[in-house]
């Protein structure tokens, strides 16, 4: 529903013909960016097997459209953690939001809060989280941390988010170790980072070494302490009131563990498929979590999601919410704000015309009788 000047509205009709699918800004984004810039954001760990996976996994996924329902007014709103948004589709963690664009994660922060949805800031930002919250004070924003092997930086940063008004913080626990990236190593050597000297990770800097710009220094914040376990949930639920997001669950196992921790939300992500290939694709493990632990916690899912029917799906196999990653570090390499602001726009646009055509006109509408898969029909 439409309760304000949508910002899409306004951009350039020339430029907004170039883009018509979140697909589009990949394809420019490849032409546009630096090759080791591309190279960073695109790839996938492995063979990438589950990169294919993450995309190919939705369209085996087929919709059961309803008709003669009024759907004359569509509401895509809802809260996550208690936090209003205008839709279902937020902005995951990435790093460097520098490389696309030359005012990085503040674009994207301002992007996400003209088009009343949630961001999250990657801990491996190019900007600090307090000059987030001078952009956009009261922008819906969610702060990204590791485990770091200096737990006092973890904690830091924990203070520093709930001093600057972010409203949960989100622990990464799927890297105790970068995965293959067998294309980073191709460009960038050992170091598996695409900074160039110069250009910093500001939310990291105070807690780096004098060359805080080298790279081999950036590279051990990418990860987090490979002796980190669930006693390491326990210690951050002592220190921070904040409610905490485990992201990067991927088993049943996993997120009833996360559920006797008493985390408020997981998401279940493969981290854009950078991490461990052969995972199986988000969607695909989406609905079995959600029955396990869907009653105990907040479940989001990110990972593939680019179009409003994939979203759909997500939801209607009853993710809270989704993310979206790569797809806005190419909004932001195409026309930075207003790029982030018209993947999003897109993207509700579509999800708006998918509740449309399959009789939905709230998101208690959407349940999990509007998805089927070609073996069901075949038992027809
Ligand atoms: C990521 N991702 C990520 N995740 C995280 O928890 N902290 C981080 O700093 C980063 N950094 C990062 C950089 C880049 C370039 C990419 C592509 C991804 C993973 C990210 O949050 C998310 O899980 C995936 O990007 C989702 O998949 P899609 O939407 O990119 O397909
Ligand atoms: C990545 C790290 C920064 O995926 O999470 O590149």
């Amino acid at each position: 529903m439409l309760r304000w000047t949508d910002p899409y509205t306004t951009m350039d009709d020339k430029w907004r013909s170039q883009f018509v699918c979140l697909d589009d800004f990949e394809t420019r984004s490849s032409e546009l960016l630096p090759q080791r810039t591309w190279v960073y954001y695109s790839s996938g760990a492995g063979d990438e097997d589950t990169l294919r996976e993450n995309r190919d996994a939705f369209r085996r996924y087929w919709l059961k459209p309803r008709v003669l329902r009024d759907v004359s007014v569509r509401d895509m709103s809802t809260t996550v953690l208690g936090e209003k948004i205008d839709m279902p589709i937020c902005i995951s963690p990435t790093a460097f939001h520098g490389l696309a664009h030359p005012e990085g994660e503040i674009a994207t922060c301002k992007a996400a809060a003209d088009m009343k949805t949630l961001m999250i800031l990657s801990a491996g930002s190019t900007t600090s989280l307090e000059d987030i919250t001078a952009a956009r004070p009261t922008s819906a924003k969610w702060q990204d941390i590791y485990f770091w092997p200096d737990r006092t930086a973890t904690r830091d940063m924990v203070k520093r988010a709930e001093i600057a008004g972010f409203k949960a913080i989100v622990v990464t626990v799927d890297i105790p170790e970068i995965g293959s990236r067998r294309k980073h190593i191709q460009v960038f050597g050992k170091s598996l980072q695409p900074l160039q000297p110069g250009m910093q990770l500001k939310n990291l800097k105070k807690y780096m070494n004098q060359s805080s710009d080298s790279i081999d220094d950036g590279k051990q914040f990418a990860k987090s302490d490979n002796r980190s376990t669930w006693r390491d949930i326990a210690w951050l639920k002592t220190m921070t009131t904040l409610p905490i997001v485990l992201k990067g669950i991927l088993t049943v196992e996993d997120a009833i563990l996360a559920a006797e921790h008493h985390v408020q939300a997981i998401m279940v992500s493969n981290h854009g498929a950078r991490q461990l290939d052969s995972v199986p694709a988000t969607i695909d493990v989406l609905s079995e979590i959600v029955a396990a632990v869907g009653d105990k916690l907040e479940v989001y899912v990110d990972g593939g999601v680019r179009t409003g029917t994939d979203v759909l799906k997500a939801l209607a196999l009853g993710a809270r919410a989704v993310f979206i990653g790569r797809p806005v570090l190419f909004g932001l390499a195409c026309n930075g704000e207003e790029g982030v602001k018209a993947v999003l726009h897109i993207l509700r646009e579509e999800l708006s015309t998918a509740m449309a055509l399959t009789g939905c006109s709230r998101l208690r509408d959407i349940s999990r009788d509007l998805v089927t898969t070609k073996s069901c029909w075949s038992k027809l």
